[in-house]
């Protein structure tokens, strides 16, 4: 049997349109779940979106809208970017589905019969924008008099009836866990600073809420609907099959943004612990993008969509560079001028090129079939080791979520291909040695399919393309597949480029 692997990306808020922040996330699982399965996983890969609460409902409001027509417009939205960006995702969930009402139901009532829940009243500052409260001492007041969470979000003083869950209770279990699972929350920063929160002792949690009525009825109490977080955090249970016979719980990776790492590493393992259902495996926090240097925002409308993006300069060239530009875990800087060097330089440069060289050569010179090779040299066997050594290494980065390590092992092959190819110079060999040629073009072919098999799951639509010229069958494309030999004299279809060099229109004219 495979080995199971269940990744989630949040669940996005339905307020506003997607954009290239969300795609990034989206991405980065994307490329996680296509290396698990083509290393032979059985992958649920989950995404979709999170309709409730304050903020989703007066965006509905001020939209003209009823709630549920609100959200079923952009809940689509999201699909269709994750649809254009090739996404893989196993499924798509929104939290007004039944099947999800019905796992934070079940929930809530093992919370209950669990005593982890009980009746208070809440007092406090709370930000409809962030849909969360804050200390105090977290506020500024601007000189308007209005004050503001440490987001910039205007808070207001609310009173009311509420459910609370014993938060209280979990400092020390929290903190046990994350020492005694040190990958528990990642990366290094993020594990830092919510260690440092939950040292700092945590208060019961208001979770739920009378003042309005978009969301999931309390049970027992219709006055009630649950909190958006607690309904929220749930639907990564409804994605596992919960509250079902066998549920496919627990995820091996939450993949968030760094401002929602606290809620998935601190109030979710808490609830399950509450619950006493297992824990999720880890919680990454990923770094954030800005555009041309400026923070994405309504107020300066220069929120980046993706199909803009993919219609001028392609797909894979986006995906490519979402994960290739910045460390993962880090923060970026978005530009274009960057995106096209990258595309220029790595993509139609050194990938494009070498796999072009090879096999319109073999097309010319070796008569269009994949080539029989003789007894290698040295420099063959250094660099078909280096190709040899490339999955095991992919491996370990993926693991450690170093996306851009993995594309970085990937590229070292590839300068090494393109140093080879220029050194042994097949199109001297072919007057001098013609057998040489043949094994030269050989490595070349078989270091272009490990480089092309390893790269699908950051390229898939591209390298579908290079292993279709490659002459590889659609059943020799995963991970176990490399290393078997390649089929001499098999036929190549005619060689074409993959990623053709990106020139600004204007310089055309
Ligand atoms: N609905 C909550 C998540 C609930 S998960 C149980 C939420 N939604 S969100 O739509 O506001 O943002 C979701 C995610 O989008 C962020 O965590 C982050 O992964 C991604 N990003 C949004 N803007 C981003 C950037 N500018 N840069 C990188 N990622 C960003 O929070």
């Amino acid at each position: 049997m495979k080995p199971s692997f269940y990744i989630t990306t949040p669940i996005f808020y339905v307020n506003g349109a997607p954009h290239i922040g969300h795609a990034y996330t989206s991405i980065a699982a994307d490329v996680i779940a296509r290396f698990k399965r083509l290393d032979g996983f059985d992958v649920l890969f989950l995404t979709g979106t999170d309709e409730h609460g304050q903020k989703v409902e007066a965006a509905a409001r001020a939209a003209g809208l009823e709630p549920q027509e609100f959200t079923d417009r952009i809940s689509s939205q999201f699909r269709q970017m994750a649809d254009a960006l090739e996404i893989s995702y196993d499924d798509f969930i929104r939290t007004t589905e039944d099947r999800h009402k019905r796992a934070c139901t079940a929930l809530w009532r093992k919370l209950e019969a669990a005593g982890q829940i009980y009746l208070g009243h809440y007092d406090g500052f709370y930000a409809q924008r962030d849909e969360a409260f804050y200390d105090e001492s977290d506020l500024t007041t601007g000189a308007d008099g209005i004050k503001r969470a440490p987001s910039g979000a205007p808070v207001e003083w609310v009173r009311e009836p509420s459910y609370f869950f014993k938060l209280s209770a979990f400092a020390e279990p929290l903190l046990a866990l994350y020492e005694q699972n040190p990958d528990f929350i990642q990366p290094l920063g993020a594990k830092r600073e919510v260690t440092s929160f939950v040292r700092s002792g945590l208060r019961d949690l208001s979770i739920s809420r009378t003042s309005f009525s978009w969301g999931v009825p309390v049970p027992d109490a219709p006055d009630h609907v649950m909190y958006v977080w607690i309904d929220a955090l749930t639907n990564y249970l409804t994605g596992a099959g919960y509250p079902g016979e066998a549920p496919r719980w627990p995820a091996d990776i939450h993949l968030v943004g760094k401002e929602i790492t606290r809620f998935h590493a601190v109030y979710w393992p808490a609830m399950l612990m509450a619950a006493g259902q297992p824990l999720p495996r880890r919680v990454f926090g990923h770094g954030w993008w800005t555009v041309e240097g400026e923070k994405m925002s309504k107020s300066l409308n220069n929120a980046l969509a993706v199909e803009p993006l993919i219609a001028q300069f392609g797909l894979d060239a986006l995906r490519f560079f979402l994960l290739r530009e910045m460390p993962f875990g880090n923060d970026g800087d978005f530009s274009r001028k960057s995106l096209i060097s990258r595309l220029n330089v790595e993509l139609a440069n050194d990938l494009g090129n070498l796999a072009q060289r090879t096999l319109s050569f073999i097309a010319k010179n070796a008569g269009g079939q994949v080539p029989a090779g003789g007894a290698l040299s040295p420099a063959d066997e250094a660099i078909l080791a280096q190709a040899t050594a490339l999955p095991d290494q992919l491996r370990a980065a993926i693991d450690r979520l170093a996306l851009h390590e993995a594309l970085e092992d990937i590229w070292k092959l590839i300068r090494a291909g393109n140093g080879y190819i220029d050194h042994l110079a097949p199109w001297t060999l072919k007057k001098t040695d013609p057998a040489r040629m043949l094994t030269v073009l050989a490595v070349l072919l078989d270091l272009l399919r490990t480089v092309a098999i390893l790269l699908q799951p950051f390229m898939p639509g591209s390298m579908a393309k290079m292993l279709d010229q490659l002459g590889i069958p659609p059943d020799a494309r995963d991970f176990a597949a490399l290393g078997t030999p390649m089929i001499t004299g098999a036929p190549l279809p005619p060689p074409a480029g993959v990623f053709p060099r990106y020139v600004e229109p204007d310089a055309c004219a």
